[in-house]
């Protein structure tokens, strides 16, 4: 979703924002700009247009002087894909610049107001009005002046902003759209995301909602919008650069596909009690007796973190015995939910932002739920305001497309459900088996990554099919709604994902030579329910893909193509069932020559509704 960067320092600022806006095109954009201040307090130098960075660098000039300024990767949600609607936008004078994200719900109710006034509109965005109204409001104090235009807006915002008569300073303000403060020596970032300026410092102020900052190359300071000072905490970021990298892998998705076995050990780092047969989950921030105390859980989440809770709740029920319902996070936030007594909630975001998740988040805890995340990005909204949770410790995920993050969020139930699972009904020895078998996936993840040649001729030979059903059962099932999720989402190839055992109560009637089905088959109690599906799909002429254990010949034997995966406790399997469906979806989105990285329309993160 849309990204900002901002600069000011003792460096020249166009460089420094096009490489903040390089690093956070993986959030997905259709358009950039950047504005910056001229020395000396001159005219705003500002460049922006449709399409990617690439095509905008050219236009601005190499020598382009100016130590402070703001840049945008725009995602559009109000007019079209222009360079006119593109960010940064001026106010009527020129001289006050507005990178914005999120979306200003009156802005059509200001607009007029302001035009009534004499304002004159060069965009159809709903972020102009922002620009327009400090211009209003300024008479000498850019600070007051941005508190003057919030104090109108509904909806989110982060938002950047500079004056020509401060050539030195950029203001900066949040409410529900992240931003971020850095602080380097001598000069200052604001960013929507950590990754714009990780290269450039590591300490950061995040900022919350309802806080606006003043940033000079040399101190920033942080007000509520009733002008009331905020003492920030200085906190320091783990990502290294490294990590933002591609490392030598042709895609950011490639390279977090083959990431998985060091990104799962990374979940279980720290957190497996050998000796009790449990696991240690601190940031839960609740004692044997809360947990005890734990009569149903909920999860919520989106896309593939809710694909992860679904994996989860199969855990909890089967492994700890606690009752667990999994909702898609925009529907639960306006459903006026019933918080019941006991009832543990998780909130699973790789992000940590997105929107949704964190306005279910917000409503659960307003009727007194208790809140944990489940979460990649340190710092993010969801962790800062939820009552406790678990980082999964992925490393960042660039790439549009989840990947890493599912087997580590699922890696995070596996050990949650362990947790309760020993305070109930599992004995020590089961819980041995289970650390055992949990400890075994990175190497079984290896070994399917080492076979990946295997998936891409598939791949290949496969990826002109206009539709495909995934078809998995039980805890499987999930699984198999992610593997669609990936094919769709970077191959654009219709794909959707179904419980086998609804294939006869409505998706059959789509079963022919021209809609292949993939199965997931493993050596499970319900492998002979899903060799008979797979059957009823070849009597109707379907081609089948079919991933199984390694060497189960029955399958091998009615399936058209297998893709063969170590054997594990079936408790295991969604590890090894889902490396593979990413493999392909990767492998058939690189044959169709699609953008695997930033696929078309979409986001990494949903900051907006
Ligand atoms: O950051 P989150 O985990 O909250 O994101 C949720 C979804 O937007 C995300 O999983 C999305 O579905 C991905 N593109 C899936 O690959």
């Amino acid at each position: 979703m849309c990204g900002i960067i901002g600069y000011c320092g003792p460096k020249p600022a166009a460089g420094l924002l096009l490489e903040g806006l390089k690093r956070l095109e993986y959030r997905g954009y259709d358009s950039a700009g950047i504005c910056v201040q001229a020395e000396g307090g001159g005219p705003l130098s500002l460049y922006k247009r449709k399409g990617k960075i690439r095509e905008l660098i050219p236009l601005v000039p190499e020598e382009l002087a100016g130590s402070c300024g703001i840049g945008h990767t725009r995602w559009a949600t109000h007019g079209e894909v222009t360079d006119q609607n593109a960010h940064p936008h001026l106010d009527c004078s020129g001289r006050i610049a507005v990178a914005h994200n999120g979306i200003i719900e009156n802005y059509l109710s200001l607009r007029e107001k302001l035009a009534s006034e004499g304002h004159r509109f060069a965009s159809e965005t709903d972020s102009e009005v922002i620009a327009h109204l400090i211009e209003k409001y300024y008479s000498g104090d850019l600070m007051e002046a941005v508190r003057r235009a919030l104090a109108l807006l509904k909806g989110t915002y982060g938002i950047v902003c500079l004056h020509r008569d401060h050539p030195d300073r950029l203001v900066g303000a949040r409410q529900g759209s992240p931003l971020v403060v850095g602080i380097g020596h001598g000069e200052s970032f604001l960013a929507s995301d950590v990754t714009a300026i990780i290269g450039h410092t590591k300490q950061v102020v995040y900022l919350e909602d309802g806080e606006l900052v003043c940033l000079t190359p040399e101190e920033l300071r942080t007000t509520d919008l009733k002008d009331q000072e905020i003492q920030k905490k200085v906190e320091p970021v783990s990502w290294e650069l490294e990590q933002i990298e591609k490392g030598g892998f042709a895609h950011f998705m490639e390279k977090e596909i083959f990431e998985q076995p060091e990104s799962i050990k990374r979940a279980m780092g720290g957190r497996i009690d050998l000796e009790q047969a449990t696991a240690h989950l601190g940031g839960l921030n609740m004692s044997n007796r809360d947990l005890l105390n734990v009569e149903r859980v909920r999860i919520v989440a989106a896309g593939t973190s809710w694909h992860a809770g679904l994996v989860g709740m199969y855990l909890l029920e089967s492994i700890a015995r606690i009752p667990c319902t999994v909702e898609i996070a925009s529907e639960l936030r306006y459903r006026n939910p019933v918080v019941e007594r006991n009832t543990l909630h998780f909130v699973v975001s790789q992000s940590g932002e997105t929107i949704d998740s964190l306005y279910a988040m917000r409503e659960l805890q307003r009727k007194g739920a208790t809140v944990l995340g489940i979460c990649n990005v340190v710092g993010s909204t969801i962790p800062r305001e939820s009552n406790g949770g678990v980082y999964i410790h992925s490393g960042p995920e660039i790439a549009v497309a989840s990947t890493k993050a599912f087997t580590s969020q699922i890696t995070v139930f596996y050990l949650f459900s362990l947790l309760l699972g020993r305070m109930r009904d599992l004995s020590a020895d089961a819980g041995s088996a289970f650390i055992r078998d949990l400890a075994s996936i990175p190497a079984k993840v290896e070994a399917i990554l080492a076979g990946s040649r295997g998936i891409r001729e598939l791949a290949r030979r496969y990826c002109h099919y206009q539709h495909f059903l995934f078809l998995g059962r039980g805890i499987n099932y999930p699984v198999a709604m992610e593997g669609a999720l990936k094919l769709k989402e970077i191959s654009y190839i219709h794909a959707e994902g179904y419980s086998a055992s609804e294939l006869k109560h409505g998706p059959i009637a789509l079963i022919g030579e021209e809609t292949p089905c993939l199965f997931l088959v493993p050596d499970d109690g319900l492998r002979d329910k899903l060799l008979s599906n797979i059957k009823e799909v070849k009597a109707r002429r379907g081609r089948v893909i079919a991933v199984c254990a390694q060497g189960d010949n029955e399958v091998r034997g009615i399936a058209d193509d297998v893709i063969e995966v170590p054997r594990v406790h079936e408790t295991f399997n969604p590890f090894l069932m889902v490396v593979p469906l990413q493999l392909l979806a990767y492998y058939a989105a690189l044959e169709l020559g699609r953008d695997v990285d930033q696929p078309r329309n979409l986001a990494k993160s949903v900051t907006v509704e």
